[in-house]
């Protein structure tokens, strides 16, 4: 078959539906011949092995469902300081049994007005000093006989102001001002900031920033992040070519940074609007035809009811992969409550969802925790109020109870609607910094139980687990930023510090709490990635474990039956699930005659497998 029936036939495929979407959105004909052509132009650059990729994952298209895969996600510079050296330790990545890889952005991105990347000023070059596009398309090249696939971020939302089309637009040059919203008064910005809820309230209040020579343009991130405005077909048409030319670089799978932003209209809340579907949609079609063998990834923090539907219908499917979010913030609720009912609820909701939504679930990631929790349902069955709750959580992730262990920092506190969030590692939230400061071994212990719970908890879950980088050795909260101007005001970066090699050269060490930590971890992985009760279509669903404090989640695969048991409480638990019959408790080995009444140690946990 030569090489453009290829494309063609791939085309055909979507080109009735495509063609709809794209006139229906834009009415545009002439627009929508230039964005095919665009797609042909992509497919042709496309290099020999990505094509040859493209071919084996089209054969196989749920090769990314398997129980095998385990994410990383790292900054560049934090990790190996540039590319090349993110290749030269791509071995201990490979120790740490990583094979899906997420780069936090690298391209272009002015130095003090970056918000740490996500304000790109040119999407085809890399931010200079972490490499060049050949050292990311090498690394790429490595990762792939690696058999590590490579996540980026395609920040579609914005552009940095430096951006070409920003300068031009500023400029007032014909052609690019459409490519944003500017406004010459405050008449519509007003408008629109009547319904639009503010993203940084304390460190970017607004949606709309005024430049110097008096014009508004609309920024709902940082006033240096720009909005671009997909009601415009050549921002639509740019920004594909964009995510097809990193993709043509090597990228798997493409995180599509603040997705349900994209689409603005006045009056309404600027999220999750229709039009972010068709967009959605548009581009997985783009990808089926361009690039099969690449993964969108939508970064939707949103509440469930709006997450779900960014997967689209099994017709018309949007993103490939979505992140498990609100069982995130759920988890972290349960560590401070130490109850596991609304966690229990939340695992019920997840379960009733079709199988083959795939979620990516994580522990902690760059962003800070925003407290998305079911508050209807928290002030119905617990009599807990919204904005007491938040405080209550906050206070105890920044140690301010006597018995809290952790250790994090306020994220944009918003006084008036007393909705701050938080931040810091995984490590430094469960007790490990504050039992270093007391030196208590017996505190150590407990913190590193949490932690290797807390793990053992994501890796239950069905989907592809995603590690912190750092989080597999204990790494604590960075405070150094609070010297650095650039980044003073966002203690997001407590959680971006430096990666600790000192920490991972105790990874061997199994008297320290690194080694502790590192080696249970690649045991749970190892014994998850051998289980078929770990498998994406395996049944799964809570059960109630005799023990407010303690979470039962099962998973039955093929006649296989694993019972998993978490004790959030800082104290023995006595739990389990009306079973008959031995059970094998996995991480020791230990056998179990009955596991109606198992005992749990202390922040413990237990995976059980029937015999
Ligand atoms: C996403 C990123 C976040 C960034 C924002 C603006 O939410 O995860 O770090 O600040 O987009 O691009």
């Amino acid at each position: 078959m030569s090489k453009s029936t290829v494309f063609d036939r791939r085309l055909e495929r979507h080109y009735d539906e495509l063609k709809w979407l794209y006139c229906e959105l834009y009415r545009d004909e002439a627009a929508f011949e230039k964005f095919l052509d665009m797609l042909r132009r992509c497919w042709n650059d496309r290099k020999r092995p990505l094509r040859e990729q493209d071919k084996k994952r089209e054969a196989n298209p749920a090769w990314y469902r398997c129980r095998e895969l385990l994410g990383m996600m790292l900054y560049v510079d934090a990790f190996a300081g540039d590319l090349n050296g993110v290749k030269g330790k791509l071995d201990y990545l490979r120790e740490c049994g990583v094979n899906y890889l997420h780069l936090m952005p690298l391209l272009a991105s002015p130095k003090g007005r970056s918000d740490g990347g996500y304000a790109v000023s040119d999407f085809r070059t890399v931010q200079p000093g972490l490499g060049t596009m050949e050292d990311l398309e090498a690394l790429g090249d490595a990762c792939r006989k690696a058999g590590i696939s490579l996540c980026l971020d395609f920040v579609m939302n914005h552009t940095s102001e430096d951006h070409d089309w920003a300068r031009r637009a500023r400029a007032g040059e014909g052609g690019f001002r459409e490519r944003y919203f500017f406004y010459d008064s405050w008449d519509i910005p007003r408008e629109f900031e009547k319904t639009v809820p503010q993203v940084f309230p304390t460190t970017a209040p607004g949606s709309f920033t005024q430049l110097e020579d008096g014009q508004i343009v609309m920024t709902n991130f940082y006033p240096y992040q720009w909005d671009l405005n997909y009601a415009n077909p050549a921002v639509f048409n740019d920004m594909t070519e964009n995510l097809l030319y990193l993709a043509n670089r090597g990228i798997d799978v493409i995180r599509l940074d603040a997705i349900p932003y994209i689409w603005k209209e006045l009056g309404t809340d600027c999220r999750n609007l229709p039009q972010v579907h068709t967009l959605a949609r548009m581009l997985r079609m783009v990808c089926e035809v361009v690039c099969p063998s690449v993964l969108l990834l939508g970064e939707v923090v949103m509440e469930p009811a709006k997450v779900a539907p960014y997967f689209g219908t099994p017709d018309k499917p949007e993103c490939h992969m979505l992140y498990n979010v609100t069982t995130m913030a759920t988890t972290w609720h349960t560590v401070a409550t130490g109850d596991v009912a609304l966690l229990r609820r939340q695992m019920e909701a997840v379960c009733a969802l079709p199988k083959d939504f795939l979620f990516l679930n994580y522990l902690r990631c760059h962003d800070d925790i925003g407290w998305g929790l079911d508050y209807p349902w928290l002030r119905e069955h617990a009599g807990a109020d919204e904005v007491a709750h938040k405080r209550y959580l906050n206070d105890y992730f920044t140690g301010k109870w006597p018995d809290s262990p952790s250790r994090g920092e306020l994220y944009n506190d918003d006084p008036r609607l007393g909705d701050a969030r938080l931040c810091g590692t995984t490590a430094s939230l469960c007790g490990i910094e504050a039992a270093g400061e007391g030196n208590n071994s017996l505190t150590l212990e407990g913190a590193v139980a949490r932690d290797l719970t807390l793990h053992a908890w994501m890796l239950s879950q069905s989907g592809i687990p995603v590690i912190y980088s750092g989080d597999e050795v204990g790494r604590l909260n960075d405070y150094t930023y609070h010297d650095d101007p650039d980044k003073r005001e966002d203690s997001r970066y407590i959680h971006r510090g430096r990666f600790q090699w000192d920490l991972a050269e105790r990874r061997e060490d199994s008297d320290a709490y690194q080694g502790k930590l590192f080696q249970g971890l690649r045991r749970l992985e190892t014994l998850r990635a051998g289980e078929a009760c770990f498998d994406a279509d395996a049944d799964v669903w809570a059960e109630d474990s005799g023990d407010s404090h303690v979470l039962a989640l099962c998973r039955r695969k093929d006649g296989r039956e694993l019972v998993c048991l978490f004790n959030f409480s800082d104290s023995f638990a006595h739990a389990g699930v009306e079973r008959e019959g031995s059970y094998t408790e996995l991480m020791y080995g230990n056998r179990l005659e009955q596991i109606r009444d198992v005992e749990l140690w202390p922040n413990g946990f237990a995976w059980l497998l029937k015999d």
